[in-house]
């Protein structure tokens, strides 16, 4: 394992606070500019960095200088410095002149060198290529869903230029900022076409894969931030999978919500328990360690059923081992509730996903019977019965798995099952006129973006 330290001792960073008037009451808070000296520990080329960027980017440096690897001498060399070979390779304006390379584009490979195995269990999880694969492999998508970010919803069928910035902005603002991006570089090496940065799969132009800022933001990179549900709210959330509403609405959530603030938050992995906190957030129930679970980076390990995809069936090859998943996660469970509650809360989500299963295979059915009689639009974001089917899965459907998954109620119900069996009913209604008519009626009767 290569270590490119940019430093020789430990505690490293000597800071001298130059006050540019002293005159301040005790309690008045010093608006003066700070200026940090670094007089130890690192090389010279590593301290420059610091120093300079102290009032640079002032910004960066305050979040550096508190985290834990600023305490054990990691820093801004350690990261941002690549080969001169480097795809990545350029220069920032404090370095002309002398042959450091850097890059602002940082990936998992980066930090694999001193923590191999997290980047391991990243890798192999979904959070990595299938993340991206989902928004940018063709073939996997079919064509389809990269049809649904240009075609469409980047306005290629009014006649915007495709591979356009304008054409592609559905796609880089949304779908890539949480799914990862596939970065584009300039001549001068640096990041275009608004590919960068991007999500947690996110491909750097060395082949490397995955962003780690997304749950330890930069340049705090703490356990703490990632530990709490907000960590993953920002790609978790909304009408096709509301995990974080789903949570704030769980017992759970309402626990955290009322005494969250003085749970503890900063214990060591692997001492991270039960009494330092009172109820599971995302990260106990999916990736701390937990009894006599191990910390994992792999966010399917603890995981029975694909409640994303059209139907739902037991995790198997890329996905996980559902089998496995399922005896991991009644793990976690059963170290704050008895086997009871466990064996009936995991047969409750058994059941729902039976229940929703049963509702896709007979919209499967009836799809293939119009299909067959030539009762189908041809596209589908213009066809009442395709799109209705969209939600019956993707919106209504995901919800009522969720809820049931994540213990909300109000999701599997209200937002869930509900919804799905008046969707379902409208599907009904439009396959019976198509095949009393023998024609697809004119008008969609779909006129909103879906039941919320
Ligand atoms: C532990 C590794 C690490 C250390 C130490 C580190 N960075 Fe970063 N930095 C990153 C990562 C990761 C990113 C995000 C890169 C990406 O999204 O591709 C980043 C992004 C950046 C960016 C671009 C993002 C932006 O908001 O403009 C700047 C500038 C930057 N770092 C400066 C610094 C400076 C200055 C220091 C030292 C005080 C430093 N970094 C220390 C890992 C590090
Ligand atoms: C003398 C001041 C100075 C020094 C020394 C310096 N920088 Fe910079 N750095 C800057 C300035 C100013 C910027 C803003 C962009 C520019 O002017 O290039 C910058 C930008 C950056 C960026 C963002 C580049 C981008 O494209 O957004 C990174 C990353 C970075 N520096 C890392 C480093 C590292 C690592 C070192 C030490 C090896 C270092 N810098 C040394 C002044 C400095
Ligand atoms: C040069 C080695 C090195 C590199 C590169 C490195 N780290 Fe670290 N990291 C460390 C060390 C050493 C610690 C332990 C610090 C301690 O506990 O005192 C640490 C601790 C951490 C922690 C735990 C922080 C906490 O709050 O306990 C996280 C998270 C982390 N690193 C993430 C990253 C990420 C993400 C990257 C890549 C962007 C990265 N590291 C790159 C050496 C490195
Ligand atoms: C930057 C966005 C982002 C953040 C932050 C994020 N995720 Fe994800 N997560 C995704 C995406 C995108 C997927 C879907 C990946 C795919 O295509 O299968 C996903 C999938 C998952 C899955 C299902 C994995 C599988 O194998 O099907 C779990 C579980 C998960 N995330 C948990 C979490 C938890 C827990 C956190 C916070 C600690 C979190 N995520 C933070 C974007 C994110
Ligand atoms: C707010 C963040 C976010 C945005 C924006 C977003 N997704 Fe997702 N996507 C997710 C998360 C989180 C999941 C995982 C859902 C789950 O686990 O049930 C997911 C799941 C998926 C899946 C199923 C997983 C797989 O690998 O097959 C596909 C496909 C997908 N998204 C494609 C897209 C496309 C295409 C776009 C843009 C048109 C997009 N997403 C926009 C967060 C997002
Ligand atoms: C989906 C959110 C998420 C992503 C993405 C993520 N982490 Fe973590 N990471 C966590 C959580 C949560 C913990 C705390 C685990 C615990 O409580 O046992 C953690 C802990 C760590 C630790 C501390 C381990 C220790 O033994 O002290 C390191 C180091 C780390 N992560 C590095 C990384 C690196 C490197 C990446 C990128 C490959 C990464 N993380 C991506 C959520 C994430
Ligand atoms: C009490 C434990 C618990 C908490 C807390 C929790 N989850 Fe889950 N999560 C589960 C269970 C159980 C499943 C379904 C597992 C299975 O298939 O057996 C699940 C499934 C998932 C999935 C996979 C969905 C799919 O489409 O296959 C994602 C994504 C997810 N959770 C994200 C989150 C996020 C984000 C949070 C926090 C906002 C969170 N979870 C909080 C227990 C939890
Ligand atoms: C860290 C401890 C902890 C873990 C781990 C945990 N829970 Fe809980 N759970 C609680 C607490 C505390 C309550 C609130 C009990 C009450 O309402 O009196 C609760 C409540 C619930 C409720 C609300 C119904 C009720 O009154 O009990 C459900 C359902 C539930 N948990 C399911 C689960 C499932 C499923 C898992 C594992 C995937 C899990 N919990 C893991 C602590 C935990």
């Amino acid at each position: 394992m290569k270590q490119i330290y940019g430093k020789i001792g430990l505690i490293s960073l000597a800071c001298l606070l130059v006050w540019s008037g002293m005159a301040f009451a005790a309690n008045t808070p010093n608006l003066a500019p700070k200026k940090i000296v670094v007089k130890r520990g690192y090389t010279k080329e590593a301290a420059k960095c610091v120093e300079c960027h102290a009032d640079k980017t002032p910004g960066v440096v305050s979040d550096w200088k508190t985290s834990r690897m600023a305490n054990a001498g990691v820093s801004c060399y350690d990261c941002h410095v690549v080969e001169a070979s480097s795809l990545m390779a350029s220069q920032c304006s404090g370095l002309k002149g002398t042959d450091i390379m850097i890059s602002p584009m940082v990936s998992s490979k980066t930090c694999s060198r001193c923590h191999p195995s997290e980047v391991d269990e990243f890798l192999k999880s979904a959070h990595a290529d299938l993340s991206r694969d989902a928004v940018y492999d063709e073939e996997k998508a079919a064509g389809k869903l990269v049809g649904l970010q240009l075609q469409h919803e980047g306005a290629g069928f009014l006649g915007v230029e495709p591979g356009s910035l304008v054409n592609e902005a559905s796609r880089t603002s949304g779908c890539a900022v949480c799914h990862g991006s596939v970065v584009e570089v300039g001549p001068d090496n640096k990041p275009i076409k608004s590919t960068w940065p991007g999500g947690v799969g996110t491909l750097y132009p060395d082949g490397s894969v995955g962003n780690c800022t997304v749950c330890h933001t930069r340049h705090g990179f703490s356990i703490a931030e990632a530990r709490k549900p907000e960590a993953c709210a920002s790609c978790h959330l909304g009408p096709d999978h509301p995990n974080i509403e789903i949570y704030h609405e769980s017992k759970h959530g309402q626990i955290f919500l009322t005494d969250g603030e003085d749970w503890e938050w900063e214990s060591a992995t692997g001492t991270w328990q039960p009494g330092d906190y009172r109820a599971p957030t995302c990260a106990v129930c999916h990736m701390s360690g937990i009894g006599e679970l191990e910390t994992t980076h792999n966010v399917a390990d603890r995981l029975k059923w694909d409640l994303m995809h059209k139907r739902s069936e037991i995790r198997s090859g890329a996905r996980g081992d559902g089998e496995k998943g399922d005896k991991l996660m009644r793990k976690v469970c059963i170290n704050c509730h008895g086997p009871s509650h466990t064996d009936n809360t995991r047969q409750m989500l058994d059941s729902a996903v039976a229940l929703y299963n049963t509702y896709w295979d007979g919209a499967v059915e009836m799809k293939k019977e119009l299909a067959a009689k030539g009762l189908l639009g041809e596209d589908p974001w213009r066809d009442g019965f395709q799109e209705l089917m969209y939600y019956l899965w993707h919106h209504t459907g995901r919800r009522a798995r969720h809820g049931a998954a994540m213990n909300g109620p109000d999701y599997a119900h209200w937002h869930g099952f509900f919804q799905m069996f008046q969707v379902y009913k409208d599907m009904e209604g439009i396959y019976n006129w198509r095949l009393e008519n023998n024609k697809i009626e004119e008008l969609s009767t779909v006129m909103s973006t879906g039941p919320e």
